[in-house]
């Protein structure tokens, strides 16, 4: 879109896209060693490590079903049901997590459910202990005698093993069968239970195969196998297994395929159903993979969870949280806001980093989740992640870089300049302005006047040229509209159109003429991160007129910025620091570099009030000029500024001055 109209400027927006990635890439590399470092690595080290284990140790056991099966009598539950969740002993956060899923899911008198967590041989020392100390407080788990393997037998192990497992005392006593069902799951998949026993009570006992048709758009259960993730199978059907010569002949492969075989070798399984659309993968990527679905009301499933922000995005929709019971004693916030995040993956070769790729995320999820990595990348990735908070949105684009240019350039004037304000009470304005220019007086009068949501601006230049400003704010919620026009140049008339969102800021106008000036601007990211871009466009030659791009990064005592300018032409970068923010001290920098001419410039200044009522500016430049400014209130809202410049590179310059007053009474 940028560069669709000129053609000089094709190659070179080709250019700046690309440049403007690679110092996006630069500003996350430093801001991220500036601020996220420590708190980013603790957390995580934190968040990792099994003590979280511990913390939990009050969190009532995940078999609800069964104290509720044992109190009054209600009718028997209608089928019993074994899900074996296959994981790995070292999951212990996930398995915490797993328990608090279906442990505090509504009860389902319907079906008796034992929810058990699979896994083969224990082969460390620290599993010894903090596995049996689980199994003495949870009794949950199941340790299967295999090696940990995917796709090498673990699932046949697990359905031929559980017949003698459960043999013994639970057979003579009840009914012949310890469970009318038994389901494998993945343990990154949420199964609703309620809504699973729903859609199984219908359904006949034996011979029974349930689940997720494979591949993705198949509806057929006959045609293929069930997915892996989570497949229900008749009681019948695992003593089958547990007999069957081609069961055990055929144990590796993908495990759900490798089931599949089986019982169409066998001839078994003859009931079988497809539980598609209620159980689909999270989504990522709808358009490209026919497994995912986005959430849904009637769901039984959802699959690949892989990180904890999909759980969480996951629970937050099906409301798991909604039965908590207020009290006293905690206090659980509404939101914390929502975050929207930029990652980049880096990876380390050796001695070398590359980096692999960049990523804006704009998932909202839950601010205290934004530490969680969005690159989702194997092993040897290092994860690097930026992301903000969603207190406020973005500041529109204009805003990127501001306040370190305000440091270095506001208020320095090296005029004579009076600048008389006044303001009264009931929002009508006045202001002077006189700038003496070549022993020239130039003077404005600016008057303001506000009634409600509207400000007008009426500016008299010493032309008489009077130019006009109409604001309404808050036309629809977050938007302003300005209309703007000079007389007796009409020509001049703008509409100008803001709208604020907590993701986006987006600034419009347009010149009311017959052939418009077009501006447009936006935003998008949140107060502390935005990425932002400017287009102007002629209508009247059909050509670009401006194109601009930048990212600015803010939080409480700094903010750094890098725009790209002047069609990609200016590569500006800024910097402002605050020192020390109880007294308000604060350094800044910018530089800009020419990508045309290779031309840099730079200025650095700082800011340092003396006391409440004094300011004192520096600034250098990269062509030998240093300037101060020395601002004084000496009466409330009454400013008197002073600056001077000084060009150390001309032998014999004389200091240029400036004096402006500003009264507020
Ligand atoms: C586990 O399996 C191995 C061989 O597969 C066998 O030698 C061993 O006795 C089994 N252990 C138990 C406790 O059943
Ligand atoms: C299983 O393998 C054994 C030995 O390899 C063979 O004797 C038997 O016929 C096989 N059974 C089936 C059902 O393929
Ligand atoms: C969650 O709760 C909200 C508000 O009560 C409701 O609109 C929504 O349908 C619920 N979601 C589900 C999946 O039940
Ligand atoms: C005059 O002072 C007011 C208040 O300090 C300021 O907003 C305005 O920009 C100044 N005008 C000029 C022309 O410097
Ligand atoms: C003026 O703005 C306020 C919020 O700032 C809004 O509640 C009110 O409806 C607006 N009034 C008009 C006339 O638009
Ligand atoms: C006043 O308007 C005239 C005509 O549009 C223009 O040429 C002139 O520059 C304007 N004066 C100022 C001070 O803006």
């Amino acid at each position: 879109m940028k560069s669709k109209r000129g053609d000089q400027p094709q190659s070179r927006s080709v250019a700046s896209i690309a440049v403007t990635s690679c110092l996006f890439l630069a500003i996350c590399l430093i801001v991220f060693f500036m601020t996220s470092v420590n708190q980013f690595n603790l957390q995580d080290v934190m968040k990792m490590s099994p003590s979280a284990l511990f913390s939990r140790s009050s969190i009532p056991t995940c078999e609800p079903s069964t104290a509720a099966a044992q109190t009054p009598s209600p009718p028997p539950p209608a089928f019993r049901l074994l899900i074996g969740i296959l994981t790995l002993p070292d999951q212990y956060r996930l398995r915490n997590l797993l328990r608090l899923v279906y442990g505090t899911q509504k009860p389902v008198p319907a079906a008796h459910i034992d929810v058990k967590f699979v896994f083969c041989n224990l082969n460390k020392e620290d599993q010894r202990t903090l596995v049996a100390l689980e199994i003495m407080y949870y009794d949950d788990i199941i340790i299967l005698n295999c090696t940990e393997n995917m796709d090498q037998g673990k699932t046949y192990t697990y359905f031929s093993s559980l017949p003698q497992m459960f043999a013994s005392s639970e057979s003579s006593s009840s009914s012949s069968r310890p469970y009318d069902y038994v389901i494998k799951a993945d343990d990154d998949i949420y199964i609703r239970l309620e809504q699973l026993v729903e859609a199984i009570v219908p359904l006949p006992r034996e011979d029974f195969y349930y689940g997720f048709t494979i591949p993705c758009p198949e509806m057929n259960p006959f045609n293929h196998y069930m997915s892996g993730m989570g497949y229900v199978l008749s009681w019948d059907l695992v003593e089958w297994i547990q007999s069957s010569d081609i069961a055990k002949n055929h144990t590796e492969g993908p495990e759900d395929k490798v089931v599949g075989d089986w019982l169409q070798a066998g001839g078994r399984g003859k009931n079988r159903y497809n539980a598609k659309p209620a159980m689909y993968d999270y989504p990522t990527n709808i358009v490209k993979n026919l497994c995912e679905r986005e959430l849904s009301q009637n769901t039984i499933s959802v699959h690949r969870l892989k990180n904890q922000e999909k759980w969480i995005r996951t629970l937050r929709f099906f409301n798991a949280t909604q039965k908590l019971k207020p009290s006293k004693l905690y206090h659980i916030p509404e939101s914390f806001g929502d975050y929207v995040g930029a990652s980049c993956c880096i990876r380390r070769e050796g001695k070398n980093t590359v980096v692999s790729s960049l990523l804006l995320d704009l998932t909202i999820v839950p601010a205290s989740y934004r530490r969680e990595h969005l690159c989702n990348l194997p092993h040897p990735w290092t994860y690097l992640l930026i992301g903000s908070e969603m207190g406020n949105g973005p500041a529109p684009f204009s805003d990127i870089g501001k306040s370190a240019r305000d440091l270095l350039t506001k208020d320095y004037n090296f005029d004579h300049k009076l600048n008389l304000t006044l303001l009264s009470g009931t929002g009508l304005g006045l202001v002077t302005t006189a700038v003496q220019k070549d022993q020239l007086f130039v003077g404005d009068v600016n008057t303001q006047y506000k009634s409600g949501n509207t400000t007008v601006d009426v500016k008299v230049d010493s032309s008489s040229n009077v130019s006009t400003t109409i604001a309404v704010n808050e036309v629809v919620q977050g938007t302003r509209a300005a209309l703007s026009f000079k007389l007796p140049d009409h020509k001049s008339s703008k509409l100008d159109v803001k709208y604020l969102h907590p993701h986006a800021a987006v600034t419009a106008n347009i010149g009311l003429t017959n052939t418009p000036q077009l501006e447009l601007s936006t935003a998008i990211g949140t107060k502390q991160l935005s990425l932002g871009a400017e287009v102007g466009f002629d209508t009247k030659s059909g050509s670009l007129t401006k194109y601009n791009a930048g990212i600015g990064y803010t939080t409480d005592d700094l903010s750094a910025s890098l725009i790209l300018a002047d069609k990609g032409e200016t590569l500006k970068a800024s910097y402002i620091h605050i020192v020390n923010p109880f007294i308000g001290t604060a350094v800044a920098a910018e530089m800009t570099h020419k990508l045309t001419t290779y031309e840099n410039t730079f200025s650095i200044g700082s800011s340092q009030p003396l006391d409440p009522f004094t300011l004192l500016k520096t600034r250098f430049t990269h062509n030998g000029k240093v300037a101060m400014l020395y601002q004084r209130e000496w009466r409330p809202k009454s400013l008197v500024t002073f600056s001077a410049e000084y060009d150390t590179k001309e032998v014999g310059a004389t200091p240029k001055y400036g004096l402006a007053l500003a009264l507020k009474p």
